[in-house]
């Protein structure tokens, strides 16, 4: 026996572990003995990657599970696939739970089953656990989720969405997973916006309106004021007030820059503005992060770490990271004659990046996280690149820095989602529409149905949780580093991929108790014993054991969209098992099984729309 031999641990059915993990972790055992005994060597830094190609077999004929590591071990050898695999096996210990290896089949993939005991214990305890049988992380890691970060004074628009729902989700999946997770939303409120407002306050406010509706006059102020700077002639063409402002103030462009410079330095009047205006900008924000459901740890925007800039600076110089290039200051990354990554403008301006250096390093030593994600548009690429460069050579390196990137938002014409007029659309308007079209098909479904018909009150929750989860779920359900269009009538279609097939999943699962009278807490409290005799109950079993595997993908990818593909996979599961057999009229030991698979199929889907953001309702 070697040392390695007396860490291996006994599968017995008692074990907590989910399967994939499990296997994978006997698999690691194996071939640690395949390297001792000298088949062929493996260095104990590989043991992850060659462990990690155990997967769900993509055909269930040939078993639940797969290992395909054999191939890659047989060529490193000079050896037949299958005779490598034949090795392993014989090295393979599955205890009890999975049944004894058979031969390998094709070029040498492994195959196991789960042993039907096992599942049927397993399935048992997932039902009776609050966790759902997700086993917590065995290191849980302090992780900083940097997520929706808007620029603020200006209009949120659905480029904001993306960000705000997926980094939303990744926060709760963590923490689920049993990370500490600490939210941080890094509000853009310090940046040349202000200096658009500040002009436009000074030359064109309207105080009557600010009186009123401050958010809305400073939003107008802010499209007016952009509107001169830009100077677009066909812009100014079709409005003649906004032309005649720009002949009046030629110099905008150099006056409004002047505003955030003052601002910047510490001019009074303009941090007294700066003061004025932003509560209404947080209240803004706040009004749509209420509707989402999406709460922060902290909000420390880029204000917040204005006093730690010069410093940054001075210490990246003082080591002989930055140095001065045309009177601006820069680290240069990529050799002298790349451009560098500017922490400081000539005229004296520090820039986002010298904001995210003065960040990073406050994280560190206020939290001291192992990773900080950040969720932000893919076309902020580049600056994360120099960005977590810059910051292993500063010396901070020892924490995980991940730019969780995701690609655009497209209109029906493929190109970014724009109003008729133009405008990027504002994302209030939008959750309204989503809202609004979900109200629409409630009141419909229910006239159909007047017996059932719910009241005007539980109709707006519905529509809100409905409309809400719809645009939700039509973002995280899709690849996020790919761009998707955005389309109503696909979001709320109650067949398919969709919030609203889910959400009327667990609302027809649940239902079943209501309507039979069940008491689904006693039915916890009291031993079932989970029968998985027809392949459509063993199918459903296998699959609600996978929720932690799923999760744990999530992560490994930072990827929602595994989550609501398994979610949806699930349901189907659940469709073909509910339809082929009775639940409330069958007979024996076999009823209180199948509720035991309904309960606990319910609960893993609310779970997981909950894991998403997404709410749930009791009847659609
Ligand atoms: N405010 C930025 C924007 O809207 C996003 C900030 C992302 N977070 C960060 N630490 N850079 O583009």
């Amino acid at each position: 026996m070697t040392a390695s031999e007396q860490g291996a641990p006994e599968w017995g059915l008692a074990r907590q572990d989910a399967f994939r993990s499990a296997l994978r972790q006997m698999f690691h055992v194996a071939l640690q003995r395949l390297s001792d005994t000298g088949v062929v060597a493996i260095a104990p830094e590989e043991l992850a990657g060659l462990t990690e190609q155990v997967r769900v077999t993509a055909d269930p004929k040939f078993g639940d599970y797969s290992g395909t590591m054999a191939m890659a071990l047989a060529k490193r050898a000079g050896r037949k696939p299958r005779d490598m695999a034949a090795e392993i096996i014989s090295r393979l210990d599955v205890g009890e739970l999975f049944d004894p290896p058979g031969e390998p089949v094709g070029p040498g993939f492994i195959n196991l089953r789960v042993s039907d005991a096992a599942l049927a214990r397993g399935v048992e305890r997932a039902f009776q656990d609050d966790r759902l049988g997700v086993v917590p992380v065995a290191e849980p890691a302090r992780i900083v989720v940097d997520f929706s970060s808007p620029n603020v004074a200006k209009p949120m628009h659905v480029g904001h969405i993306r960000s705000t729902v997926i980094g939303d989700a990744l926060a709760r999946i963590l923490a689920f997973r049993g990370h500490e997770v600490i939210t941080d939303n890094h509000l853009g409120d310090w940046g040349t916006q202000f200096g658009m407002i500040l002009w436009g306050w000074k030359h064109l406010r309207d105080e009557q309106a600010f009186a009123t509706d401050p958010t809305a006059e400073l939003g107008r102020l802010y499209r007016l004021v952009r509107k001169l700077v830009d100077a677009k002639l066909e812009e100014l063409a079709a409005d003649p007030a906004a032309a005649a402002l720009v002949a009046e103030h030629p110099e905008v462009a150099a006056e409004v820059h002047a505003e955030t410079v003052r601002l910047h330095a510490g001019d009074a009047e303009n941090r007294r503005l700066w003061q004025q205006f932003m509560p209404a900008c947080r209240g803004e924000i706040d009004r749509i992060y209420d509707r989402l459901h999406v709460s922060f740890d902290h909000t420390l925007g880029e204000s917040f770490y204005q006093p730690f800039l010069a410093g940054v600076v001075e210490d990246l110089q003082a080591r002989g990271l930055a140095r001065e290039s045309r009177g601006a200051m820069g680290v240069f990354l990529d050799g002298d004659d790349k451009p560098p990554f500017l922490v400081r403008k000539a005229d004296g301006a520090f820039l986002y990046a010298t904001t995210d250096l003065a960040t990073i390093k406050w994280r560190l030593d206020h939290w001291q996280p192992d990773r900080i994600l950040y969720v932000v548009d893919h076309r902020q690429g580049q600056h994360f690149d120099q960005l977590f460069k810059t910051a292993r050579l500063w010396g901070l390196g020892h924490v995980a820095l991940v730019h969780v990137a995701f690609g655009t938002v497209l209109g029906d014409d493929g190109r970014p989602f724009k109003t008729r007029a133009g405008d990027t659309v504002g994302l209030e308007a939008l959750l309204d529409e989503g809202v609004e079209r979900a109200g629409q098909r409630a009141r419909e479904m229910a006239a159909g149905e007047p017996a059932a018909s719910p009241d005007t009150i539980a109709l707006q929750h519905i529509a809100e949780t409905v409309g809400i989860g719809a645009v939700k779920y039509a973002d995280l359900c899709q690849n996020r580093t790919t761009d998707y269009v955005f389309s109503f009538d696909k979001m709320l279609q109650l067949t398919g991929n969709t919030a609203a097939y889910m959400q009327y999943a667990v609302a027809r699962v649940e239902g079943i108790f209501s309507k039979a009278g069940i008491d689904r807490e006693a039915l916890r409290r009291q031993p079932v014993e989970v029968r998985l005799d027809d392949p459509r109950e063993r199918a459903l079993g296998l699959e609600l054991m996978r929720f932690g595997e799923v999760l744990e993908d999530v992560e490994a990818d930072y990827r929602p969209n595994v989550l609501t593909g398994w979610l949806y996979e699930l349901a189907g599961r659940y469709s073909t098992f509910y339809d082929a057999l009775p639940v409330i009229k069958a007979e024996g030991p076999a009823r209180n099984s199948r509720l035991a698979l309904c309960d606990l199929t319910g609960r893993v889907l609310r779970k997981g729309l909950d894991l998403l953001g997404i709410g749930t309702v009791e009847k659609m």
